[in-house]
């Protein structure tokens, strides 16, 4: 397997304040890593590092093998490291379509999307904003997939959404993963689902990494996640 992503020693954070040290991440190209952990353990945080929209005070990032700078998220667009971000940032008042249209060039890549997410295609003309939460999600992520990622950050991908709705989404993730080789780093609040579609589970306390294995092992040894959560 060829790792897509390699991210060795990472340390972020905010003004002053460090969030997150010592991550290190291999994602291989059509692999799902969830990026675990309670609320403010730091996973936006290192999404965001990753993406170049933050500096990195200490690690190196690389993409297929080429080494990103710090802070630099044009290059590390580029270089095919794209974020769907907690918000989704669509263009609310613009259609489906023109939001994905803004995103790349190409009417070939807008089909192909639709074919990833069909449920999108028969949206192609509503706004946004008046899409339900799923085609949303759906929306920001063939958004990123119009730029032809190499990576694909997910940051919260269930952020405003039933589960049943997460779970139906879960799928088309993997299907993302298995069709577009990109390698995927998902944020997921529902731990369970995450682990049954993930390959492999990183789980962060406090900013560091406190668990790591395969996500089946994970799964069935409930035990060893714990740790992240009541550690
Ligand atoms: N813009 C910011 N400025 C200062 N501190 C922040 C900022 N954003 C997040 N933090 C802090 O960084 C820590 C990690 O946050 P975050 O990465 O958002 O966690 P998670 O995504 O895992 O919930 C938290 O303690 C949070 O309060
Ligand atoms: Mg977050």
């Amino acid at each position: 397997m060829t790792a897509a992503l390699v991210c060795e020693g990472l340390a972020a954070g905010y003004a002053g304040a460090p969030v997150v040290r010592g991550i290190d991440l291999t994602v291989a190209e059509g692999e799902i890593l969830a990026l675990l952990g309670p609320n403010g353990a730091g996973k936006t945080t290192t999404l965001l590092t990753l993406a170049g929209l933050l500096d990195r005070r200490a690690g190196a990032v690389s993409v297929g093998g080429v080494p990103l700078k710090s802070g630099r998220p044009r290059q590390a667009v580029r270089r095919g490291m794209v974020l769907v971000p907690d918000d989704r940032a669509l263009f609310t008042t613009l259609t489906t379509r023109e939001n994905l249209r803004l995103a790349g060039r190409s009417k070939i890549k807008i089909d192909e999307v639709f074919d990833l997410f069909p449920a999108l295609a028969g949206r192609s003309s509503v706004a946004a904003g008046v899409l339900s939460g799923g085609e949303q999600q759906m929306l920001a992520i063939g958004r990123a997939l119009m730029q032809d990622p190499t990576v694909l950050l997910i940051d919260e991908l269930s952020m405003g959404l039933a589960p049943v709705i997460v779970e139906a989404l879960l799928p088309l993730i993997r299907r993302v993963a298995d069709e577009t080789r990109a390698a995927v780093v998902l944020v997921e609040q529902h731990v369970h689902l995450a682990l049954e579609t993930a390959d492999r589970a990183v789980f962060l306390a406090h900013g560091e990494e406190v668990v790591n294995g395969d996500a089946a092992d994970l799964l069935a040894h409930p035990d060893k996640t714990q740790a992240a959560y009541f550690g």
